[in-house]
């Protein structure tokens, strides 16, 4: 899909590589609808990019506030075209460490948020995708997911982060 007006979605646009990529994206006349639970972060770079930014506060776990999102997008802007998945965030921990063995809560925060909310997020956004009218190419959107090296060349204490990030 060639970009050229369309609408992106970003989670995690309050912060480096969510942040980095709206405004990539706004240099290029793109309108974007940034998810994130950052509010302050996200209304600042709203401010800073223009009219053709939106911010939604958004959980990528929770349903309802991302239904609520994608619909502000679509009355902003009619449609979303590509949704990139930035939202995340890194925990350490040894599987087994100087004080036993990892706390499973640990793991299955990180595997919700990084993984499952990833997916929470795509999901949605593709139930609106399939709407679009197929490009040149029969394409209707784009999905892109942050993944790390760490998923495939882990390092110690990784393990929860790199079992969340294989892509
Ligand atoms: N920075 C790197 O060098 C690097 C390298 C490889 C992969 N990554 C991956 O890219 C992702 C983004 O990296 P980054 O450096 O921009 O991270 P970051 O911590 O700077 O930004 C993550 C953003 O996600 C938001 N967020 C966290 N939990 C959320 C939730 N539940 N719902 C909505 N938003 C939430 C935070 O508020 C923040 O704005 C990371 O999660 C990481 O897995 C980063």
């Amino acid at each position: 899909m060639k970009l050229n007006k369309k609408v992106v979605k970003v989670t995690g646009g309050a912060s480096e590589f969510g942040f980095v990529t709206c405004q990539e994206l706004s240099k290029q006349g793109e309108k974007i609808v940034v998810f994130d639970l950052n509010e302050d972060a996200g209304k600042l770079l709203v401010t800073g990019l223009g009219d053709n930014v939106i911010f939604a506060k958004v959980g990528v776990t929770d349903e309802t506030p991302i239904a609520k999102g994608i619909q502000q997008a679509i009355n902003t802007f009619g449609s979303i075209h590509v949704c990139i998945n930035c939202a995340g965030i890194i925990s350490g921990g040894k599987t087994v460490g100087r004080f036993g063995a990892l706390a499973l809560n640990i793991f299955a925060q990180v595997i919700n948020i990084n993984l499952a909310g990833s997916f929470n997020v795509l999901r949605l956004a593709a139930e609106q995708m399939a709407k679009n009218e197929p490009d040149v190419k029969g394409d209707r959107g784009v999905i892109i997911n942050t993944a790390s090296v760490a998923a495939f060349d882990g390092q110690i204490g990784q393990a929860v982060y790199s079992a969340s990030r294989g892509g």
